[in-house]
């Protein structure tokens, strides 16, 4: 089963405009001179630098994403941005329920699969992130926190060509700890599992389910490497053009 990598910055709330126009040109440029085999490669700006990366990577195979949006196509949402507005600024991508916006806002799996299924009516693949907290790991609930997050977040309107799925466990991002590799292949099989459940075999073999919290240049090939791993989501390795290129290097194909 091939399912073509992806290496995904999440920017999160960081960078101005001429350092994030400057990262994101310095991703575009290292990706074109890159000699590993092809693997997608994603970033994830702020809303504010959108429409000026957009720019930066013109002419380059980088693609563009957002970092979360609202469910309405449009309306009276105060500073919401809908799905429609981000596809029409030129993202192929949105993330939708990670951890720090179901712990800062309060969001439930409810609200994240209807802004899921909002992303995909737009026409945007959508990033849909699940993992355990630290508590919950040490309770050893990390495979049914998953399954509950994906059977209540990912929308029946998810396929494989639409979604991805991102586990991040809670206590690995900005942390530098990350679990053990077999930890790691052991939650990713079964998280494809739940998905089978969910959404049907074929779905589930091909549907890409990345790994996210403190991936770094040191540690990216053993986590890639793994079967079911299919790529990362990266934070703050996604903020230095080397270090997010090392990465991409180190992905498997
Ligand atoms: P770090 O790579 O900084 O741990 O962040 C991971 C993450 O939350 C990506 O969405």
């Amino acid at each position: 089963m091939v399912r073509k990598t992806l290496i995904a910055g999440n920017w999160k709330m960081n960078e101005l405009l001429s350092d994030g126009i400057a990262l994101a040109k310095g991703v575009a440029e290292e990706n074109k001179k890159a000699t590993r085999k092809d693997c997608e490669i994603l970033i994830c700006p702020p809303f504010t630098l959108l429409m000026a990366i957009k720019k930066a990577i013109r002419g380059s195979k980088v693609m563009l994403g957002a970092q979360d949006c609202h469910f309405a196509e449009k309306g009276a949402h105060t500073g919401d941005i809908s799905p429609e507005m981000l596809k029409d600024l030129g993202c192929q991508y949105v993330i939708v329920g990670h951890s720090e916006r179901r712990t800062n806002h309060k969001e439930s799996n409810a609200l994240i699969a209807k802004k899921a299924e909002a992303a995909i009516r737009a026409g945007l693949k959508v990033i849909i992130c699940i993992g355990e907290t630290e508590a919950e790991k040490n309770a050893g609930k990390t495979i049914e926190v998953c399954r509950n997050q994906i059977m209540g977040s990912v929308p029946t309107a998810s396929t494989a060509a639409n979604t991805v799925i991102a586990y991040e466990p809670v206590w690995a991002i900005g942390t530098g700890r990350t679990p053990t590799a077999s930890e790691v292949e052991e939650v990713h099989a079964a998280i494809r599992q739940i998905i089978a459940s969910k959404l049907g075999r074929a779905n589930a073999n091909k549907m890409r389910v990345l790994y996210g919290g403190s991936m770094k240049p040191n540690n990216a090939k053993s986590l890639l490497s793994l079967a079911d791993v299919d790529g990362g989501l990266i934070g703050g390795a996604s903020l230095k053009v080397a270090d997010f290129m090392a990465i991409a290097a180190a992905s498997k194909q």
